[in-house]
Order: C-alpha cells, then structure tokens, then sequence
C-alpha cells in the first residue's frame, strides 16, 4: 500500500515532504517545463528583497569534487517586480509556493512579510522562509550567529504576519541550538537547516580567489554528513519541526534526514544535475517506505536511535 505522505510544518501543511531549496530552480516557472512541480510538498523561492539586486560579478558558481560553490550575491527582481510580475505566474501555475526573503535589517524583513501578508487574498503564497543565513552578501549571516538578532527578526516577522513562517539557519556557528531556539521562542513555525557552509576555491597559478569576495557557499554531497549531524542536533533542541537540507541527492539521503529529526527536505544542489530530482526522490521515498512497511511518512521522523554505548 501507498504510505501516506503529509506532513505538516505548524500550520503548512505540504502533500509531502519534499520541497525545492530557495535559489536552485527561481521561482519554479523556470524549473516548470521539466517537471510536475503541483506533486512536490512546495517549491521554495528564490530570495527576495525590498530593492532589485543584480547580485555578484561572475563567477558565480564552482564545482568541487563533492558539490559546489557559490556566490550569487542575492540576485533578484526586487519586491515590487516580484510581486507585480513573478508572483501573479507562480499562483496561477498552482503549484504550492513558499517565497523566501532577505533583508539588511529588521525593518527589512518585517516590511517584506507585509507585503505578502497584503496580498494574501489574489496572491497567497503558502509560507514564508526567512532567509537568515546568506553567506554571499555583507553582513548576510548576521542573523544567524546571534540568537537575540534570530529573534528580532523573527519575533518582528511574526508580529508582521500570520502566513506560516520558517527560519533558515546557517551551519557556520559553534552551536546551531540556541539559534534554532531563539527563533522557536520567537514565534518560527519551523527551521530551515542548514544553508551552505563557508567555503573557498583558489586558482593557484594566478594566486586568485576563484570568487570575488574570496568566500562562498559549499553544498551538495560533501556537506551531508555535516548537515545531518546538525539536523540531529537542532531537532532534539527546538518542538517545532526542522526542514533538513544539505546534500539531499536521492531517496535514501531524504530518508536519513526524516529518521535523523527533519520533518520535511528540501533539494537544492541535485537540481543542477537532474532538474526531476526532487520529483524522483519522491517516488523513491514512497518507494522505499513502502517496502519497509512504513504506512506513513511521519513514523519515521525523529526515530534515529543512538547507539548503546560500550560497557565500560
Ligand atoms: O544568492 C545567494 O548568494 C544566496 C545564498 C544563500 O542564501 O545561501
């Protein structure tokens, strides 16, 4: 028998839970052609912010042995523009959409959450993922080393909307707990963990960083045992449910994460090689589950049982 796949995030509720990763397919309608995006849990936007940003001067992205780097540098429309000719497309597409944003400062975040909130009647979207945890821009991991400025912005986003609200987290921290707390306290639906992890690339010949600003994001398959590990860790921390990223390639991987504490998965790299991939991992997850005898999704999350330790 097919096992049931809902899963709720608070009050998002996805059909499943796999979703796509902010900033690996725009806004869907570019990833659109390749795949039946209304089967997926949801489809992450790319970030948005108050103004337009043309992003970082090329290049932008770099493949290592096990993944790659990148510095887009938040490139996008711009609220107004998104709003006005993005959004309008994405809803009509029907396929379930949770917009991510970014700001410089609360005010920022506070300010784009309203405008979602404004158009919820014409234009819902089906939640916000505040976006604390860019690497590639100044000052872009800010929110996300301190758990009092996590919670300023959430608790700011919070009181700015109703819409369903997820914190995505950096993994570049000691102790990723107290950050995926503070943003519980402070009224999160759930985090987001983790985004990607401070990487460099080197062209040695012309002593040159590959990026510009020298550092950039490493995800893909090299960072998965980081991820999880985090994943793990911040689940046993924080109630409201975790959304496991890093390195996610097939099936299996997302079916770690679930036993390690993720509610729901989101794809980002894997996309860049298979742009069905997170419709894939999907029929393999049902696949898979479904030979384990597994009747429903959410009986496996959270099972990960530690290993006894050796008699002294
Ligand atoms: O556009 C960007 O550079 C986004 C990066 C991130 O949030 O990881």
């Amino acid at each position: 028998m097919r096992p049931r796949m809902e899963v709720a995030l608070g009050p998002l509720r996805l059909r499943n839970p796999v979703m796509t990763a902010s900033g690996t397919c725009g806004s869907g309608l570019e990833l659109a052609p390749f795949a039946d995006l209304s089967r997926l849990g949801a489809v992450v936007g790319k970030t948005v912010t108050r103004e337009p940003r043309i992003g970082n001067p090329p290049p932008r992205t770099f493949e290592t042995a096990a993944g790659m780097l990148n510095s887009i540098g938040l490139q996008n429309p711009g609220i107004d523009r998104f709003l006005s000719g993005v959004l309008p497309e994405v809803v009509a597409s029907g396929y379930p959409f949770v917009a991510n944003i970014a700001g410089e400062s609360v005010e920022d975040f506070a300010a784009l959450a309203a405008r979602f909130e404004a158009v919820r009647g014409t234009l819902p979207v089906a939640g916000i993922e505040a976006n604390l945890s860019c690497p590639n821009v100044a000052g872009g991991l800010d929110f996300s080393v301190d758990p009092r400025r996590a919670a300023e912005v959430v608790g700011a986003l919070r009181r700015a909307t109703t819409l369903p609200l997820l914190a995505k987290l950096s993994p570049n921290v000691t102790d990723v707990r107290p950050l995926a707390r503070a943003c519980e306290e402070a009224g999160a639906d759930a985090v987001t963990l983790v985004n990607t992890y401070l990487g460099a690339a080197v062209d040695w010949r012309r002593r040159k960083p590959v990026f510009g600003r020298v550092m950039a994001g490493l995800s893909g398959p090299a960072i998965k045992p980081l991820a999880l590990f985090q994943v793990w860790r911040a689940s046993s921390a924080v109630r409201i449910p975790v959304v496991g990223i890093g390195g996610i390639m097939d099936a299996g991987d997302a079916l770690e994460f679930l036993c390690a504490g993720a509610r729901a998965v989101q794809v980002g790299t894997a996309l860049f090689r298979t742009p069905t991939a997170a419709n894939d991992l999907l029929d393999g997850m049902e696949r898979l589950l479904e030979e384990e005898g597994i009747a429903d999704v959410n009986d496996l999350v959270g099972t990960l049982r530690p290993r006894a330790e050796p008699a002294p």
